[in-house]
This record gives structure tokens, C-alpha cells and sequence, in this order.
């Protein structure tokens, strides 16, 4: 049964196997958490997300995580979806990276990982939904890794992903 725990914080601090990052298709690197996790992993992030995107929406990739420090050692790309009212999929697209996500991290052999709020930022997912669709994808997600963290970026965050965790029991 895998442990869900929501923390607030710079997601490039975590101590875990991988971080995931919400990428765009390019895999190039960009600003928020994407920018963040770019710089501190070093450029060689963007020349390997380079070499392996383009990724479509609801899709997740792995690069490993050049400078940033022990434990990590994969950068997970998942591209959220581009909120657009919420008639176009987005539902699915968003708990399709935390699927596509977490069979990666299979695949790698990480038993632990951290995931920001992916699309709630630039791609304007409303915070609420996005973490209830979080909570319940991990939830459901037969997978081998045994610790999630949802990192909140801010309060407001913090508050939707707890509530959503709670509610689920
Ligand atoms: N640690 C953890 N979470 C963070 C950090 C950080 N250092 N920086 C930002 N966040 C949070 C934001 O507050 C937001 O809740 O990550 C969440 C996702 O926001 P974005 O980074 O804007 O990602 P997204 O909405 O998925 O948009 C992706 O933005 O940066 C570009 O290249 C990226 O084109 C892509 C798009």
C-alpha cells in the first residue's frame, strides 16, 4: 500500500529516487517547476529532455538528474494538459500523468517520488480538481513504489491536496 504524504516546499529539496516535473512536449525546459528543477539539475536536463521529447500530454518520460543531489537520480517529464474549461479531457489528460508517472517509476526500480501540482500553474488547472485527481490516481495506481509525496508550492495548494487526501481516508 503506498504511503501519501502532502508537504509544502521547493520540490527540488526532496530526498526521493525521482521528482517529477511538469514539462511542455518540447521536454526543453521552461519556467515554474519545470524551470526549477532545470536549474538544478544543470543544462545537461535540456539536452537530454531534447533527445527524448517530443512528449504528448498525458505522457510521462525519465532523464536522469544530472547535478541535483543524492538520492535523486530520475527526473520524471510529465506534460499536463492545458486547462480549457474542463469539456476537452483535461480530467483524464492530468490523471493520466500520474499514471504514466508512476509506471515509469516502475520501470526505473524508484520506490519513491515526488510530484508538484502539475497543470495548476501556467496551464491553469483549477488547484482543487487537480488534487483530487492526484490523490485518486495514486490511490488506484497499482505500482511498486512505496512513498508519494504531493509537494504544495504555496498554501493554497497545500490546503487542496490535504483536503483531497483526507477525504479519501
Ligand atoms: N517546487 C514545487 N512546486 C513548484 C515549484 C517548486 N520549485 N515551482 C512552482 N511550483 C508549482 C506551482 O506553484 C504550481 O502549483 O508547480 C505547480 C505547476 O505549475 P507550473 O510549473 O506552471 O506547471 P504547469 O501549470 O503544468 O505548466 C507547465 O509551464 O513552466 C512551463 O515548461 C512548462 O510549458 C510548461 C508549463
Amino acid at each position: 500500500m503506498v504511503i501519501i504524504e502532502v508537504v509544502m516546499g521547493d520540490i527540488t529539496r526532496e530526498d526521493v529516487d525521482a521528482i517529477v516535473t511538469a514539462a511542455n512536449e518540447s521536454l526543453l525546459g521552461g519556467g515554474g517547476v519545470d524551470g526549477a528543477i532545470h536549474q538544478a539539475a544543470g543544462p545537461r536536463l535540456a539536452r537530454a529532455g531534447g533527445a527524448i521529447g517530443p512528449c504528448e500530454p498525458g505522457n510521462a518520460m525519465a532523464t536522469p538528474a544530472f547535478d541535483l543531489n543524492p538520492p535523486v537520480r530520475h527526473i520524471i517529464h510529465a506534460v499536463g494538459p492545458i486547462w480549457e474549461g474542463g469539456g476537452h479531457g483535461e480530467a483524464d489528460v492530468l490523471a493520466s500523468c500520474y499514471r504514466r508517472s508512476l509506471q515509469v517509476a516502475d520501470e526505473l526500480g524508484a520506490r519513491s517520488i515526488a510530484f508538484p501540482a502539475i497543470a495548476t500553474g501556467v496551464y491553469g488547472f483549477p488547484a482543487d480538481q487537480a488534487a483530487r485527481i492526484a490523490v485518486a490516481t495514486v490511490r488506484s495506481t497499482a505500482t511498486n513504489v512505496q512513498r508519494v509525496r504531493l509537494v504544495a508550492f504555496d498554501e493554497d495548494a497545500r490546503e487542496h491536496l490535504q483536503a483531497a487526501l483526507t477525504a479519501t481516508g
